[in-house]
């Protein structure tokens, strides 16, 4: 694959282009999210993720009107990704404080909703998240929009193979999220840390590259999108810098070996496992 630039972009099913990389803002602060968004968009970011359970989506619309105003760039050179939440807020909980999911809603009629959304001009695009073979396959049979996109944790200790290849033989994109690891997530100190990975730091010291890079550009090889997440205008360059190196086919597969089969937000995903729509299994 040629080297390509940090502009690169992915083609969706629907012929919308969707930028490789993106920025993540999950567990980005209310009063940060301002100063984040156009930091990242100062450093080239003309995608960006968020979702209305991260609770700082208002600021990052005010960080957007702002850069359009200041002329930094037009709308329509921004991919915003969203994803709703069927809960109200606050966030409902058990006895012992911790979230859980009191719907039940079948996501294919959610997904019928969601296509009127697309027929009304509300959305160019629709796609999914966390959404296993089985739950795509069931879309699939019902979709008149087809989902665009599957947005799931992909990294060298979850490398997700065959939903991978499912979802690109499908035509839907996969977007990895949590592809440095998610680092200070929910981690005891007995997690092993996927930026100190001796394969990973041994092969960022071959490239010339940081272990952030050689993370981000792990999925990027394999056809995906990467939406690291930053509140460092240093690591959001970095982060940008992938398009410039390509990995061998054989680095790739030295990669692919650390795979664990184990999810970076196990803890945080366990807590949902008896809802009938679980969909790590
Ligand atoms: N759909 C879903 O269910 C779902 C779940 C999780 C995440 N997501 C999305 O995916 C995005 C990314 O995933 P994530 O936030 O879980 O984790 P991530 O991007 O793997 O890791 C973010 C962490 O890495 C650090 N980092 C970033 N660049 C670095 C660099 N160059 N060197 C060293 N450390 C660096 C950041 O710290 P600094 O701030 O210090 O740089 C931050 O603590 C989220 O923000 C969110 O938008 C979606």
């Amino acid at each position: 694959m040629a080297a390509q630039n940090s502009r690169a972009c992915l083609v969706l099913s629907n012929g919308m282009k969707m930028p490789q990389i993106g920025f993540g803002t999950l567990m980005i602060k209310p009063h940060e999210a301002v100063a984040a968004v156009k930091a990242a968009i100062d450093a080239g970011y003309r995608h960006i993720d968020t979702a209305y359970v991260y609770d700082n989506e208002e600021q990052i619309g005010q960080a957007i009107k702002e850069v359009i105003a200041e002329g930094k760039v037009k709308r329509e050179e921004l991919f915003i990704v969203t994803k709703f939440d069927k809960n109200d807020r606050p966030l409902p909980t058990n006895e012992k404080g911790e979230l859980r999911i009191d719907v039940d809603v079948d996501y294919v009629d959610t997904w019928k909703e969601m296509e009127k959304l697309v027929d009304e001009g509300l959305a160019k695009s629709i796609g999914v998240s966390n959404f296993n073979e089985k739950q795509i396959e069931r879309v699939l049979q019902v979709a008149k929009h087809k989902p665009v996109n599957n947005q799931i944790e992909v990294n060298p200790y979850f490398t997700r193979q065959e939903l991978v290849s499912f979802c690109q033989s499908n035509g839907i994109v996969v977007t990895s999220y949590s592809s440095l690891g998610a680092p200070g997530n929910m981690k005891t100190e007995e997690d092993p840390v996927l930026l100190s990975d001796p394969v990973v730091k041994a092969m960022g010291a071959k490239y010339n590259r940081s272990p952030a890079q050689i993370l981000l550009r792990y999925p990027v090889s394999r056809g995906c999108a990467v939406i690291p997440k930053s509140l460092n205008p240093e690591h959001m360059k970095e982060n940008m810098q992938i398009f410039d190196f390509e990995l061998s086919t054989e680095d790739v597969k030295s990669l692919d070996d650390l795979n664990m089969n184990s999810s970076q937000l196990n803890r945080f995903w366990i807590i949902f496992k008896d809802h009938p729509h679980y969909p790590f299994v």
